[in-house]
């Protein structure tokens, strides 16, 4: 039986609608103040310029509940523009926060600006990171907890810690040279370690005590290196992925793709003593591994013997990837259970085929999407939008399908009601792995595999308990297809989370559009919003 999607629309409102009665008015507010400032770090030996929140590298945590507000007051110290962006945050009609190049006007040196973002109607675990001029390779990152509301259940027993686990690759040099570098169509060199919480080999370590169980939410916040993440002589219990509650496998070891969040729990169940813990980069040659520590308080040796060997091929992390999914029965941020909406019998209305590439463009290296490279205009796509200027996007700048052909550079943008149902398959004819996020949604991975992706790969769609979630890795060689509804009015960055691909075009926007005037579908300008670009001069409060 096909639902239509007006009547599942109509079925999530109520639901919101019942819930934002009982809680709206208690919805509380969470003040933060960001002094973001070059300083000093040597996570790998040697001393090089980080960025620094309040003077920490990682940044602070974010701790918060489901419809938490989060006032972030940021200051930028640097001597360059500056955004925050807050991966898998689904700001519900709010892209004005979203903190990408088409959405907000930079945060100029010296000033600041006051985020005002809800976690509306989310759990789990994310990151914020900065979004523009290759910042990410000097820090300003850091963990984003949304706990259950403590009426909602939870599928597993109260954890006896709960810790942020930030894994990325690392560069000696700083975010200034490496921009150089790809500014200059060089290739970004090979990572030079791999940092766990910004420390080098074995300066990370973790407290636990015997007999209990921890949870981990690990995040890749590298710049490109996929990677494995495994404990010597323990098991991860995967709960949950991006904002949902997993059916609970035991893993030896995850992959985890750049951009990806995780959260597993370990029981500490061994001989007291030290263990390894191991991240090691997929899909490398040569393969880059760093350790921290799992330290049993009461332990009586550090940690000693050979580090686990993580997987060699592909299959594994495939076969992995088709594992992960979605505990139907398990409560998500409301009372009803999260497989209350079934993705699998709502039609698609629209199907998008997108094709990574590379080429060179007026003789500089650039990456593509279905043919076209994204250059940010000055003005913001969301600002541009509002105001109604003119010039600065066209709808339909990107092609529903790969072109052949040369690529072009262009601020790229298609665009939806809040009424449709896409299907995106993402086709990866390159040879290096990929990962991809989209802004202000969560999708469903219905589908993965090695080779080309056609009609008839749909028979083979997880339309049941597929994961839904913000980012998903492409196999090299290989296809993702993923379903959403696009039910969040705003204009949302989707992009290559391979950093490099990134910063040289591989991301456009999608805007959606409410065909309403009702005040749920809209959103609203927030009054302290920074103006740049055309959109300088312009009434804020008139239009
Ligand atoms: C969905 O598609 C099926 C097959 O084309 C059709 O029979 C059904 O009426 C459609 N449902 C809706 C709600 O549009
Ligand atoms: C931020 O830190 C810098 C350097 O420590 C300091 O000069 C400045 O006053 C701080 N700004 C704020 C708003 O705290
Ligand atoms: C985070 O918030 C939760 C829920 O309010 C609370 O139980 C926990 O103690 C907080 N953790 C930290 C580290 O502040
Ligand atoms: C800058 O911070 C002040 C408080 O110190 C705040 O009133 C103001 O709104 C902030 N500026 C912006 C653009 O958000
Ligand atoms: C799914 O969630 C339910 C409800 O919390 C829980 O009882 C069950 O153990 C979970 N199942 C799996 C396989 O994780
Ligand atoms: C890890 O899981 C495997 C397979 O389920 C099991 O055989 C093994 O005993 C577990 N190891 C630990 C340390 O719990
Ligand atoms: C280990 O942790 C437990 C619980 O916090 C505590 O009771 C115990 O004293 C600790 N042992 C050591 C050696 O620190
Ligand atoms: C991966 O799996 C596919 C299909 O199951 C199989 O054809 C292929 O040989 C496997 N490759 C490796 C390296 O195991
Ligand atoms: C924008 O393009 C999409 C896809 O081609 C189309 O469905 C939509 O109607 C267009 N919107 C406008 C306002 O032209
Ligand atoms: C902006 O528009 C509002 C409402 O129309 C008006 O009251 C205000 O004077 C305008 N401000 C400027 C600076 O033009």
């Amino acid at each position: 039986m096909a639902l239509n999607v007006a009547a599942v629309g109509a079925l999530c409102l109520c639901v919101i609608v019942s819930l934002f009665a009982i809680t709206s008015a208690g919805d509380p507010s969470k003040f933060f103040e960001w002094n973001v400032t070059y300083g000093d770090i040597s996570p790998l030996g040697v001393r090089q310029q980080g960025i620094l929140i309040n003077g920490q590298f990682p940044g602070p945590d974010i701790n918060s509940t489901t419809n938490d507000k989060l006032i972030v007051n940021v200051y930028n110290n640097l001597d360059e523009p500056f955004l925050i962006s807050w991966n898998g945050i689904q700001q519900r009609r709010n892209s004005y926060q979203d903190g990408v190049s088409g959405t907000n006007c930079p945060i100029p040196p010296g000033k600041n600006y006051t985020y005002k973002i809800q976690v509306k109607d989310q759990i789990g675990s994310f990151f914020y990171f900065p979004s523009l001029a290759l910042h990410k390779a000097a820090g300003a990152f850091g963990g984003i907890r949304v706990h259950s509301k403590p009426q909602i259940p939870v599928p597993f027993p109260t954890p006896a810690g709960d810790y942020t686990v930030l894994i990325g690759d690392w560069y000696k040099s700083n975010h200034k040279e490496l921009r150089n570098q790809l500014d200059s169509s060089k290739i970004l060199s090979f990572p030079d370690g791999i940092l766990i919480n910004g420390r080098g080999p074995n300066r990370a370590s973790f407290n636990v005590e015997k007999g209990k169980t921890y949870r981990l939410r690990i995040s890749n916040v590298g710049l490109q290196s996929s990677l494995n993440f495994r404990i010597q002589n323990h098991n991860l219990t995967l709960v949950e992925v991006e904002g949902k509650h997993t059916i609970q496998t035991s893993y030896t070891s995850l992959d985890i793709h750049v951009g990806q969040s995780y959260s597993v729990l370990v029981t500490a169940n061994q001989p007291d003593k030290d263990y390894y813990i191991v991240v090691s980069s997929r899909f490398t040659s040569p393969v880059v591994t760093t350790t921290g520590i799992l330290h049993y308080n009461t332990s009586s040796a550090p940690a000693s013997g050979p580090i686990p060997d993580g997987p060699t091929d592909v299959n594994f992390s495939l076969e992995q990837a088709r594992s992960i999914r979605t505990n139907l029965t398990a409560s998500g941020p409301r009372p009803n259970p999260q497989g209350t909406y079934h993705y699998g019998r709502v039609n698609v209305t629209r199907t998008i085929i997108l094709a990574n590439s590379q080429g060179i463009v007026n003789g500089k290296q650039r990456y593509a999407i279905n043919g076209v490279s994204y250059v940010a205009p000055d003005t913001p796509l969301k600002l541009a939008d509002h105001f109604k200027i003119e010039g600065v996007f066209r709808n339909g700048s990107i092609q529903d399908k790969p072109t052949s052909g040369p690529i072009h550079l262009d601020a790229s943008v298609t665009e939806s009601d809040y009424k449709g149902f896409f299907e995106i398959v993402f086709q990866n004819d390159e040879d290096t792995i990929q990962s991809y996020h989209l802004d202000g949604y969560s999708f469903y991975v219905v589908g993965l595999d090695a080779g080309q992706w056609t009609p008839d790969r749909r028979k083979n769609y997880n339309l049941e308990d597929a994961i839904a979630r913000c980012t998903v890795q492409v196999y090299p060689k290989s296809w993702t297809a993923v379903y959403f509804a696009t039910d969040n009015v705003g204009m949302w960055n989707l992009r290559s989370e391979i950093w490099a691909r990134q910063y040289l075009g591989q991301q456009f926007y999608l805007r959606v559009y409410a065909t309403t005037t009702a005040p749920r579908f809209q959103d609203q300008i927030p009054k302290n919003v920074l103006l740049c670009g055309k959109a300088i001069g312009k009434n804020v409060t008139s239009a």
